[in-house]
């Protein structure tokens, strides 16, 4: 079967409805999400969204605490361009009915690398406040079609399926296809907009949702597109330790009130690893100073002290950390939280500009799972709902010309299952999801060495030629095609990491102990 549509944006999180709803009304929308909306870790933001709001505040100031924390990798033109855009993106937000606390110019919160008080956020569930009011808006307009339980599988190049669309030598996207059901249905597109978020799930321990499986970078990956720098995979230092309650942030905001790092015997421990900025340095500083003190006690998890918070307080300024913790049988105005990093923001991605524009006419990328140089080698906490939202925006409106008729016309083939069996035993694919996040976890994770790296890539490998049979022989279904994605970037990922010979930003290679002079990025593509 064969859709339609004018634009297909595939993934509905903070770039995907920004996106869709900046698109002018002429112009007919199809979202897909996989899982319904509002959803991906667009839902989960607590901290919130940085942008200049504060005349004692300036663009040139957040463009520098960027700068700091992306350990020179920076790329000055973009971070200027994205961050100079973020008080639009607050008034456009606010149109939309989604004022933040601190879009006047007070109340912003602090965290980690930033200078200034310019997190703008909804107390601490600003990702909730966000999807739940773009997903609502989206619904009401009538040139708006949202497909859930939609799975993108593969693009639709014309390399491949309609040679005479190619323009002057560059490959253009016609769609995608997409598992629907037990179908899969050919989505056709003038324009595809990939923005499908990050791939968290590659490790055993993170922040994210269980969707985010890295499938737009994967699908980009396979159509012929760059991967950049991929190696910088972002631990957030704070996540709940608990067996009940795994993924679960607890947002550096409360670092930013005055919450300390202490260890087994409450001792703080920040100041052997930044003693000027202490618990607010950079993510990268903090969650190597956490693995370095686990590793040197021997134990698991640390603990996140904000005892000096009143009950009051943190259920007034943090009810979505407080109700979680106390889910658990946690008072966090009574004791320390036991928490550890995890993984949790992919820095790197499809290379892509701010508008989301690629290599390949027709197809963008835009959010988490584009890589437009704002992040460098760390991205500055609460940065990504910047980018995000920005880069939706920039796409929309640079979509100015009508579809082409002979897009419009256009017919390519239905995917064919061959003579694809369904699977008989889910053993297979359950297995194979549990070492590879094993495997990413002990090998490739904080800090990182040439042999670790190695043997990762080795059993990788292996773990790919099984998948990819199975993609193969098997009828699809969303754990196996999940699974082949997540493969796909886990090799991306250690790839990069062996390539890069040096310490910068969130690549900790012990092997290699110094940090370049020269700023190079690493770029991978399918047939390098
Ligand atoms: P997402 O919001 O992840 O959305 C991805 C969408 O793609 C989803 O709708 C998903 O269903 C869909 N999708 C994926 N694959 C497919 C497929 N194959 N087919 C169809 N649909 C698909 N950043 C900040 O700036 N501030 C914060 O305070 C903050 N807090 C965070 C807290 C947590 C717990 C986490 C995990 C992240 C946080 N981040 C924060 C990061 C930020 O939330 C994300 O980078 C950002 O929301 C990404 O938005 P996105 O639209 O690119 O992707
Ligand atoms: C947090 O609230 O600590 C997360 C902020 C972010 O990831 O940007």
């Amino acid at each position: 079967m064969t859709r339609k549509t004018d634009i297909l944006i595939i993934g509905g999180g903070m770039a995907g409805l920004t996106c869709a709803l900046e698109i002018p009304e002429r112009y007919a929308v199809t979202i897909l999400s996989k899982i319904e909306l509002p959803t991906g870790s667009t839902f989960l933001a607590q901290g919130g969204l940085a942008a200049v709001t504060s005349e004692d505040d300036s663009i040139e100031n957040h463009l520098r605490d960027t700068q700091k924390a992306g350990a020179g990798m920076v790329d000055e033109t973009v971070a200027r361009e994205i961050i100079s855009m973020g008080p639009e993106l607050v008034s456009v937000l606010s149109g939309w009915g989604i004022t933040l606390e601190g879009a006047n110019g007070d109340g912003g919160g602090m965290e980690g690398g930033h200078s200034f008080r310019r997190v703008l956020h909804y107390f601490d569930q600003t990702g909730r406040f966000i999807s739940e009011h773009l997903a609502d808006e989206c619904r009401k307009r009538t040139n708006i079609t949202i497909i859930e339980d939609a799975f993108a599988i593969n693009l639709i190049p014309a390399s491949r399926e309609a040679l005479s669309l190619l323009q002057k030598g560059s490959d253009r996207c016609l769609g995608a296809y997409v598992l629907i059901g037990e179908d899969v249905v050919t989505f056709l597109a003038r324009e595809t907009v990939l923005a499908t978020g990050g791939a968290g799930k590659t490790y055993r321990y993170t922040s994210n949702q269980d969707s985010s499986t890295g499938d737009g970078i994967a699908m980009a990956f396979r159509a012929g597109l760059p991967v950049r720098n991929m190696e910088f995979y972002q631990f957030h230092p704070t996540c709940l330790y608990h067996p009940d309650k795994r993924n679960f942030l607890i947002t550096e905001a409360l670092r930013g009130e005055g919450a300390t790092l202490v260890n087994e015997s409450g001792k703080r421990f920040m100041e052997y690893y930044d003693s000027q900025r202490m618990e607010l340095a950079p993510r990268d500083i903090v969650a190597r100073a956490i693995d370095s003190e686990m590793k040197h006690y021997g134990t698991d998890h640390m603990y996140l002290d904000a005892t000096h918070l009143s009950r009051d307080f943190l259920e007034g300024h943090f009810p979505e950390v407080t109700s979680g913790v106390m889910s658990v049988g946690i008072e966090p105005w009574n004791e320390p939280i036991p928490i550890v990093p995890a993984a949790h923001y992919c820095v790197g991605g499809v290379v892509a500009a701010t508008d989301g524009s690629t290599e390949m006419i027709g197809l963008r990328v835009i959010g988490e799972a584009a890589s437009t140089g704002f992040h460098g080698a760390n991205r500055l906490g609460s940065n990504s709902l910047l980018e995000a939202g920005v880069m939706g925006l920039l796409c929309a409106r640079s979509f100015r010309e009508d579809t082409p008729a002979e897009i419009k016309a256009l017919q390519v083939r239905d995917w064919s299952f061959g003579r694809a069996e369904p699977l008989e035993e889910s053993v297979l694919v359950d297995h194979s999801w549990a070492s590879l996040r094993s495997v990413m976890w002990d090998y490739v994770g904080i800090v990182k060495t040439d042999k670790r790296l190695r043997r990762a890539l080795k059993l990788l490998d292996v773990l790919a030629e099984e998948v990819e049979e199975d993609y193969w022989t098997l009828l699809p279904t969303v754990e196996q095609l999940e699974l082949r994605n997540l493969t796909t970037v886990a090799r991306i990922i250690v790839r990069s990491a062996l390539k890069r010979r040096e310490c910068v930003g969130l690549h900790y290679l012990m092997d290699c102990p110094h940090t370049s002079h020269i700023k190079t990025d690493t770029i991978l593509k399918i047939n390098m």
